[in-house]
């Protein structure tokens, strides 16, 4: 067995939501141990998490530069770094973390703009550094099965691809409730340009993008925001073209009465069509024209239980911090990685999703008009 990588990380201090997941994605399979942290700027929740994760109380810090300075120059520094905290503090943890010689993982959306996007792209490639996306949703085995259909010609030539992801937890002024979440994921200047569409519109898109292989080459959106006085879309409508002839449309919302984590997929060709849900993830199902439609169960491959024993959420998360692990020893030990850790999202695909963002944007405040990927970041 392999040797533990460590593992540092900025943001996911208590009560914070994908920070938990990610240390347990990281536990999962033995493949990290958790060494350094900044979790807040908070130190007594700093310390909570310290403790909780057996960390030296001199490895806990209250300013992510400072962890970063320290860190580095340590002989048992940590391998690579996870971004947890909030949109805007993504690009410069991330930027300081390739430069002192860290790998690097990221949540979503990558960045809050267009030239940081780049920049983080730029960086990557200088430090010679990895960069891992957490695009959680393209790491479960169905997703990947429908990627290889999808590319392998099962549904024949791409007519439609059709991306829903609802959740309605801002139906209502939840922002004005004192939820710390809520407050920075409605504020322009912490969330980015995009509301629901950069929260969860990023990983429709994203999962698209994977699935098919083509971005869009134009779109059409319209954005709104429904709960009076909120500053970000919390819904998305958008029209998407492709290359080639495909036709997509996108719905994410936030203020979707009934649907707590309602994602799904749907891609249709001349030949057939897929479609996966993530609220039922080890089924995908798949229609040949004329035929009824069957049910893809997951199997054993790709994944750490028998079929039949559901995984989901977290399984996925930890599929991709497995294959970034992958990524990483191969780079120390000078070989290639196995060809499915290269699944892992990339920097380039965090800077696809943050043009996708400011192009639909762009499109709404323009009153719904076309436009078409050329002019979404100018
Ligand atoms: N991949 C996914 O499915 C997924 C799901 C949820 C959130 N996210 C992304 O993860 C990120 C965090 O989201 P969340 O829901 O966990 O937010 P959250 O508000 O629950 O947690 C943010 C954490 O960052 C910490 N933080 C803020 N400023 C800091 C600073 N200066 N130094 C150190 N820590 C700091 C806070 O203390 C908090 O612990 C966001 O970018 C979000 O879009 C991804």
């Amino acid at each position: 067995m392999a040797r533990r990588l460590r593992l540092g990380m900025i943001g996911g201090g208590p009560g914070s939501f994908i920070g938990s997941v990610h240390r347990m994605a990281a536990r999962l399979d033995d493949q990290y141990t958790l060494v350094a942290g900044a979790f807040s700027s908070d130190p007594g929740r700093v310390q909570a998490i310290g403790e909780q994760a057996f960390l030296d109380p001199g490895r806990a810090y209250t300013d992510w530069r400072e962890m970063v300075r320290a860190e580095a120059a340590r002989a048992d520094r940590p391998a690579v770094v996870a971004i947890v905290t909030p949109n805007d503090l993504h690009h410069a943890p991330a930027k300081a973390c390739l430069e002192a010689g860290f790998h690097v993982i990221c949540d979503k959306p990558m960045t809050t703009t267009w030239a940081d996007a780049r920049d983080l792209a730029a960086t990557v490639a200088r430090t010679g550094r990895l960069f891992a996306l957490t695009h959680n949703y393209s790491a479960y085995p169905q997703v990947r099965l429908m990627r290889e259909m999808v590319r392998g010609g099962e549904l024949g030539a791409l007519r439609l691809v059709q991306m829903d992801y609802a959740q309605e937890w801002a139906a209502t002024a939840v922002e004005a409730t004192g939820n710390r979440r809520a407050e920075w994921k409605t504020d322009p200047a912490r969330a980015g340009a995009g509301g629901t569409l950069g929260d969860i519109g990023t990983h429709a898109y994203q999962l698209a993008c994977f699935v098919t292989g083509q971005p869009a080459a134009s779109l059409c959106a319209e954005l709104t925001a429904f709960v009076p006085g909120r500053r970000l879309d919390d819904n998305a409508h958008i029209l998407l073209r492709y290359d080639g002839g495909m036709r997509g449309g996108l719905w994410a919302s936030q203020v979707a009465i009934g649907s707590k984590n309602a994602f799904s997929l749907q891609v249709i060709g001349d030949k057939g069509a897929l479609v996966w849900q993530q609220e039922h993830p080890n089924q995908l199902l798949f229609t040949r024209l004329g035929e009824s439609v069957r049910c893809l169960e997951r199997e054993i491959s790709g994944s750490r239980l028998p079929p039949g024993h559901p995984e989901g959420f977290i399984e996925a998360f930890g599929q991709l911090y497995n294959d970034f692990a992958e990524q990483i020893r191969a780079q120390l030990e000078g070989r290639a990685p196995k060809p499915e850790a290269l699944l892992v999202p990339t920097v380039e695909e965090g800077c696809e999703s943050v043009r996708f963002v400011l192009g639909a944007v762009k499109s709404s405040k323009l009153g719904g008009v076309w436009l078409p990927r050329a002019d979404w970041t100018s």
